[in-house]
């Protein structure tokens, strides 16, 4: 198994601005980058915390899988991504043991990773990401 550690946690927001600025005064967060991702229908901000990671996310409209994610739970902790070497090795090996899976191919991610998403039903209610970054 090649997982190497936590890459980011994942936070369903309705204000990038508000929340960038709350984890500023709050941890010190740090913006790195921000990314518009139209086919996900997600605004992501990436901040770095020392040497972890906070991923933002807001909906770019009610329909999205985030947009129906914030209206049903709230804003919140949305996912947790774990950092791997290969995402289609550890999807095909997940889908060996039966695993439920969201992606069932690797597929671009925010600022440039190669991600797959890891059904919460098969991971005791929480939504795993699985995130290469080159
Ligand atoms: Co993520």
């Amino acid at each position: 198994m090649a997982v190497h550690g936590i890459h980011h946690v994942g936070i369903a927001v309705e204000d990038v601005d508000a929340a960038v600025a709350l984890y500023r005064e709050l941890f010190g967060a740090e913006l790195e980058q921000r990314e518009r991702l139209e086919d996900q229908g997600v605004e992501a901000a990436s901040l770095r915390v020392g040497d972890s990671h906070v991923e933002l996310l807001r909906p770019l409209g009610e329909e999205t899988p985030v947009g129906k994610f914030l209206a049903s739970r709230g804003p919140g902790m949305h996912h947790v991504a774990f950092r791997v070497d290969d995402v289609a090795a550890e999807l095909r090996r997940l889908a060996g043991d039966g695993v439920e899976l969201i992606d069932e191919t690797p597929r671009r991610g925010a600022f440039g990773t190669i991600v797959a998403f890891v059904h919460p039903r098969a991971t005791g209610g929480v939504l795993a990401e699985l995130v290469y970054e080159p």
